[in-house]
């Protein structure tokens, strides 16, 4: 119940009361305030992307996403310690093949980059969580997320299922070298049944699922696919990912891959799609993930950079936001920056 205000002095003219409710009181002090907080960030609730190159001793720092890195595999093993030091417990693993082709072949290869990247971790940091993102849009030369199909008329288009064998056998691939978590990010139907089925018939029932539910046609991946050098040869990916304008469409998707068996959901970019985070996290009880994308990550830094915002107060400001609307796990760049800085906190 509300206490009610006096009023009296409405009608009789008498001087004002002064004010009853005062939520300030609460705010007055740092402790009181951290008595009341509602959310909070820790480093156990990021997951820190990594782009995993051939080479030697490759340190080659990404132009658009400052502070981000593709790195050869010899540099994993420091990565993945210094990760783990700050609490931070996983690395989603993106890879760069040396060749690209018409159906993204490194992708399932014994010794692929991501199979030499997952296998390089587990050997460093054994506790450390390795997911892998399962898509074929970094392996193909067209740059698309399945297999082209050309259709009369100079059109194309993503075979949907001959595409979820091919993910199938790249999940499955991963799970060999030791993943323990595919994270299939092609939006694909019937992607999460296809992975699911193809893990337990290779004996691989305790790899979990991550799936990129709803992922958006988003303008915000830029970066991502400099970085990736993944960008589609031609067309878009408009007839797979979604449009930005649908929210009720994410709810059917997620209900999808749920019941297809994903063990977390996942909801992309994030920042526009706050709304999209909270709906799906009073919808389904399965553990929520938002993905803090590339060109997020850049448009901070390059106001910060130009002196034109608080990097840290609005690097801040963004993941609390992005977890106040209801995910449990934020993958971002900003892991390592904003692990060290809770930690600086903390003493
Ligand atoms: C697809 C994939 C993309 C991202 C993650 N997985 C690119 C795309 O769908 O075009 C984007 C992530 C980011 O922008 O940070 N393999």
């Amino acid at each position: 119940m509300i206490e009610k205000q006096p009023l009296s002095h409405l009608r009789t003219g008498h001087a004002p009361t002064f004010p009853t409710l005062r939520p300030r009181r609460l705010r007055r002090t740092p402790a009181l305030r951290r008595m009341v907080r509602e959310t909070t960030l820790s480093p156990a609730d990021f997951i820190f992307p990594l782009f995993v190159t051939h080479g030697h001793k490759r340190r080659r720092e990404i132009p658009s996403m400052p502070g981000q890195y593709q790195l050869s595999v010899d540099q994993l093993s420091g990565e993945a310690e210094a990760v783990a030091r700050l609490g931070i417990p996983a690395v989603i693993l993106f890879g760069i093949p040396r060749v690209k082709d018409t159906i993204g072949s490194e992708n399932f290869a014994e010794d692929g980059i991501v199979q030499q990247a997952v296998r390089a971790i587990k050997a460093a940091v054994p506790e450390l969580v390795v997911i892998t993102d399962v898509c074929m849009c970094e392996y193909t030369d067209h740059g698309h997320c399945g297999i082209v199909r050309e259709l009369p008329g100079g059109h194309f288009e993503v075979d949907n299922d001959a595409t979820l064998e091919i993910l199938g056998r790249v999940a499955v691939s991963h799970a060999e070298a030791g993943a323990d978590i595919v994270a299939p990010s092609g939006m694909m139907d019937g992607m999460v049944a296809a992975i699911r089925h193809a893990l337990d018939a290779a004996g691989h029932s305790h790899v979990a699922i991550l799936s990129y539910a709803a992922k958006y046609a988003s303008a915000f991946y830029g970066p991502f696919r400099d970085a990736a050098q993944s960008p589609p040869q031609f067309g878009d990916r408009r007839s797979h990912q979604m449009d930005p304008a649908n929210a009720r469409e994410a709810l059917r998707e997620v209900a999808i891959d749920v019941a297809e068996g994903a063990d977390i959901v996942m909801v992309k970019p994030a920042l526009a799609y706050l709304d999209i985070i909270h709906a799906v996290r009073e919808r389904f009880d399965v553990p929520v993930a938002a993905y803090n994308v590339s060109g997020e990550y850049a448009m901070v830094k390059a106001a910060a950079r130009n002196g034109w915002i608080d990097a840290r107060g609005v690097t801040l400001e963004l993941l609390t936001a992005i977890k106040r609307a209801g995910a449990d796990i934020i993958l971002t760049y900003f892991a390592k920056e904003v692990a060290q800085w809770l930690r600086d906190n903390e003493c």
